[in-house]
């Protein structure tokens, strides 16, 4: 993986298509055990995988939580705002605490772009980034990748739009560069105030008009619009955002009938998503959902691996 090879995973920049091809391929075997009776096998019995969230999470961090115990690592959590930092405590005591009590692997959230790597310069531990501000979140593009191709066979000459707030979205960074690397045509699709100004190099199309790109995709990715936003003067209005941007029910027969409906969750049903159109049956943000304990289980299996060469020998142990 990035940085260092075998200590942690902070960005999908930097990442060759060799390592995301190699991280989809082992969730395979993730996927399987999670269907399993018992789920549960003793890859990294021993090891301790800690969660740091400086931001709230619900999907990531629960994930994270149930993939270390699927392969029955210990686990640690912190949470910001019950914790010393009210104190004054600084992050990076923080992380020698948390050290201290024997974490192997942390997994990091916090709203400042750089954070999972600062943490990764000061520990010995490895480090997962789950999301740092608008920069980047590695794992959510990795089950974005694992869900499509699961439901098309590959992404390699897939149409993808990514819809709504490009700017602030760390899940659009990391997705454009997973999806482009692994062979799909990206389109982003926003009003130009929610573009980031350098957009230059990027390896997509740029759209302001939703309903022109509906009939020529396979996927349509919306984005959460974040309310901050709006306070920001970058949308006139939630009603005017939702008139161009929301996929509601008519915009939806739009698309071609076997196009995949994402979200990376939460979702504001009513702006970018109507409630209709996150149950058709061509949504799979619940695939989304269960798709990343796997996909965090192959994560974490490569980084706290007992250093086997893990594609040639997935045995990751028997059930318990
Ligand atoms: N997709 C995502 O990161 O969701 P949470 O904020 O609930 O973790």
């Amino acid at each position: 993986m990035n940085q260092s090879p075998s200590k942690s995973l902070l960005s999908i920049e930097g990442m060759t298509k060799h390592e995301l091809e190699e991280i989809l391929e082992l969730t395979d075997t993730f996927d399987e055990i999670g269907r399993r009776p018992i789920p549960k096998v003793p890859a990294l019995r021993g090891r301790t995988v800690a969660t740091l969230f400086f931001e709230d999470s619900t999907r990531t961090r629960l994930s994270f939580e149930t993939a270390a115990r699927r392969l029955s690592a210990d686990t640690m959590s912190f949470s910001a705002g019950s914790s010393s930092l009210s104190k004054g405590e600084s992050i990076r005591d923080t992380v020698e605490v948390i050290e201290a009590y024997g974490a192997d692997l942390l997994v990091v959230r916090h709203p400042a772009a750089g954070t999972a790597q600062r943490i990764d310069n000061w520990t010995n531990a490895s480090v997962i980034n789950a999301g740092d501000g608008c920069h980047e979140h590695p794992t959510q593009a990795l089950l974005d990748a694992y869900t499509l191709r699961k439901h098309k066979g590959s992404l390699e000459g897939l149409r993808i739009a990514i819809v709504g707030d490009i700017l602030h979205s760390r899940v659009a960074r990391s997705d454009v560069l997973a999806f482009s690397m692994l062979g799909a045509e990206v389109v982003l699709v926003a009003p130009p105030t929610l573009l980031p100004p350098s957009i230059e190099g990027w390896p997509v199309e740029i759209s302001y008009n939703l309903d022109e790109i509906l009939p020529t995709i396979d996927v349509c990715y919306l984005l959460r619009v974040q309310n901050e936003r709006i306070n920001e003067g970058l949308i006139p209005s939630v009603r005017e955002y939702v008139t161009d941007y929301g996929l509601n029910v008519k915009r939806a027969s739009a698309l071609p009938k076997d196009a995949l409906i994402c979200h990376p969750g939460p979702t504001n049903r009513g702006i970018e998503i109507e409630a209709a159109v996150a149950a058709d049956p061509r949504s799979v943000i619940l695939d989304q959902v269960a798709n990343g304990v796997s996909i965090r289980m192959a994560i974490l299996f490569l980084l706290l691996g007992s250093g086997r060469n893990l594609m040639e020998d997935a045995d990751v142990g028997a059930d318990q």
